[in-house]
């Protein structure tokens, strides 16, 4: 007679690893928040005891008005995970790679935490923002805060529609999360990030025929260029990557921001990505040209005054840090290719998330 059998918890290795909101709506509001981590080894414990809080207090805020979809992704920067986390570390995780090409130059700033906050309403956005400072302002500095608005038709402030074609549902998930390309960070992605100034007197005088061949969309119906009129500058051509015959996408959210008395009018471009190369690639075909010197037109028109890549793990490796999770040295960081490797292995291989004490939490939703 077959007894009622009481089924084993499963063992943590195997619950599915939960990924921050990274393939989110889009919404109306968006803070971007990017601090440096104060040096002393009591700061850092200050961000690992937070990791695990951020859960709580991103359900607080948006319990106000759950309809507004608050959420909000926490990612760190490369030496930041070295200093919190130590090994192993996700496989592509470096810091922001400069490109200059004459006068066009993407430039990498300090910072070692990012927070991409979002919700219908800005009012939420930035009781968030507050609440996160308020947890860990002591321990951190600003490097760059920008408050993001959506405007006209998803429109950018160079009058066209962004972001038409982002990956969505399922091909938004293959394209922004890790999988089993590095077994330890599943759930996870890199996201890169840079702060656009545009001259938009400069690019107002241009006809809006001008404008549509360097987007390769026309302005009003944003429609796509037929290929027989896109130049191969085109921004949408250049940020086009094929690779075995494949298009590889990546998930972006773009935001407007500026003031209006300072004559400031930006795009806070944010893309997330399985790996960082394909966005390098895209950033190489823009400021470098394809081939070198056919490079993208906007950036006559708009100049990078912050660059930064971030590793964003899942939501249940965040969930696990606490202030003592231990850190192992990496010499990976500094070269050791083999020892990183060891790492990750290490850690895929005992199915833990490799980051020292796990309170054994089961993942959050
Ligand atoms: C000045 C900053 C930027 C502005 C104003 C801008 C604006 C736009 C616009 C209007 C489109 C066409 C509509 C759409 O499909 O979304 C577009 C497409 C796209 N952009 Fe940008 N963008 C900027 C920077 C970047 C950067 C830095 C990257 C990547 C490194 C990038 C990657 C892409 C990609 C992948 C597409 C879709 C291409 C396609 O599949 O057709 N953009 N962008």
């Amino acid at each position: 007679m077959e007894s009622d059998l009481i089924r084993e918890p499963e063992p943590e290795a195997s619950l599915p690893r939960v990924a921050q909101a990274i393939v989110a709506p889009l919404t109306r509001a968006a803070i971007f928040l990017v601090v440096k981590i104060k040096p002393g080894t009591d700061n850092q414990d200050v961000i690992r005891s937070f990791c695990g809080d951020l859960s709580a207090i991103l359900r607080a805020v948006e319990f106000r008005d759950i309809e507004a979809g608050l959420s909000c992704v926490m990612g760190f920067g490369s030496e930041a995970w070295d200093r919190l986390f130590g090994a192993p570390r996700p496989a592509h995780l470096h810091p922001f790679r400069e490109i200059r090409a004459g006068a066009r130059q993407a430039v990498a700033t300090p910072g070692d935490l990012i927070f991409h906050i979002r919700a219908k309403r800005m009012d939420l956005c930035f009781e968030l923002a507050t609440q996160i400072m308020a947890r860990v302002g002591d321990a951190v500095s600003s490097a760059d805060e920008v408050h993001g608005f959506r405007y006209f038709d998803d429109r950018d402030l160079m009058g066209f529609v962004d972001g038409t074609e982002n990956p969505r549902g399922n091909a938004a998930a293959e394209a922004a999360l890790i999988g089993e390309e590095d077994a330890a960070f599943t759930g996870g992605s890199y996201v890169i990030v840079q702060k656009y100034l545009h001259d938009l007197d400069g690019w107002n005088r241009l006809s809006t025929e001008a404008q549509e061949k360097i987007i390769g969309r026309k302005k009003l119906s944003d429609i796509e260029l037929d290929d027989s009129v896109k130049p191969t500058s085109a921004h949408n051509a250049l940020t086009t990557i094929v690779e075995d015959g494949k298009e590889i996408k990546i998930l972006r959210d773009n935001m407007p921001f500026g003031k209006a008395s300072e004559g400031e009018f930006g795009t806070y471009f944010i893309g997330y990505s399985r790996s960082p190369r394909t966005i390098e690639k895209m950033l190489e075909n823009m400021f470098i040209g394809n081939p070198p010197g056919n490079y993208d037109r906007i950036l006559d028109f708009s100049r990078a005054v912050t660059g930064n890549l971030f590793f964003v793990p899942s939501a249940t490796f965040l969930e696990n840090v606490s202030e003592d999770t231990a850190t192992t040295p990496v010499s990976a960081s500094s070269g050791d290719a083999s020892a990183q490797r060891e790492a990750t292995e290490h850690g895929a291989r005992d199915g833990s998330l490799g980051i020292g004490s796990l309170k054994g939490d089961i993942p959050h939703e």
